[in-house]
């Protein structure tokens, strides 16, 4: 089923549809401390900087619609220009089927290309699936940051969980 699913890198073109899908999955208020899209001209340009400073940002496409993203940002700062930090999601009806995987793979696989050292993420503790995952992939759990996330009135802890390439 997945194999009709293109993992393609992002392209200015994919913009509207990844706001979309970034849009869909923060709305859930489950998985993301994003809990709407940004604008589209701030999509535009994360986008954009993205190709630009060849931080690995790949979408997964259905039918010409993105469903799913997986980037990861180089850190800004001289002393961390060798740590990415990743984001993720995919958007309902396309979870549980090894989309999640192949995106992550394809990401880290061009992470590691680009030279990057370390890679790291927060996932809210409850979010055992996205857990689960990072951890086949690799990334080990760094430590809990307490209260990290607060959503309609809720405070939620998230995990830190990092990978290092050999
Ligand atoms: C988290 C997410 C990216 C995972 O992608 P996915 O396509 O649903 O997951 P996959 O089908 O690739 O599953 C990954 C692996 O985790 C396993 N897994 C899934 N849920 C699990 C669970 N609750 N416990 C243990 N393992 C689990 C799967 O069996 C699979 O293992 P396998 O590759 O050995 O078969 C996706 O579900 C998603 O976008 N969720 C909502 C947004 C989100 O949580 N984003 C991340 C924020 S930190």
């Amino acid at each position: 089923m997945t194999d009709e699913i293109r993992i393609e890198p992002i392209r200015e073109d994919h913009v509207e549809g990844f706001r979309e899908a970034l849009d869909i999955v923060a709305r859930e208020r489950k998985y993301l401390i994003f809990l709407e899209a940004p604008p589209i001209e701030a999509s535009l340009a994360y986008v954009r900087d993205n190709i630009a400073g060849g931080h690995p940002h790949m979408v997964a496409v259905a039918d010409g619609k993105v469903v799913g993203w997986c980037d990861i940002r180089r850190g800004s700062r001289n002393a961390e220009a060798h740590c990415g930090s990743l984001g993720m999601g995919i958007i309902p009806g396309y979870r549980d089927r090894g989309l999640g995987r192949r995106l992550i793979t394809a990401v880290l696989d061009a992470a590691r290309a680009a030279g990057m050292h370390r890679v790291e993420l927060n996932a809210r503790v409850e979010n055992s699936r996205a857990i689960a995952l990072y951890e086949k992939v690799g990334f080990e759990h760094e430590g809990i940051a307490r209260h990290a996330v607060k959503i309609d009135g809720r405070y939620f802890d998230s995990v830190k969980m990092g990978l290092l390439f050999d």
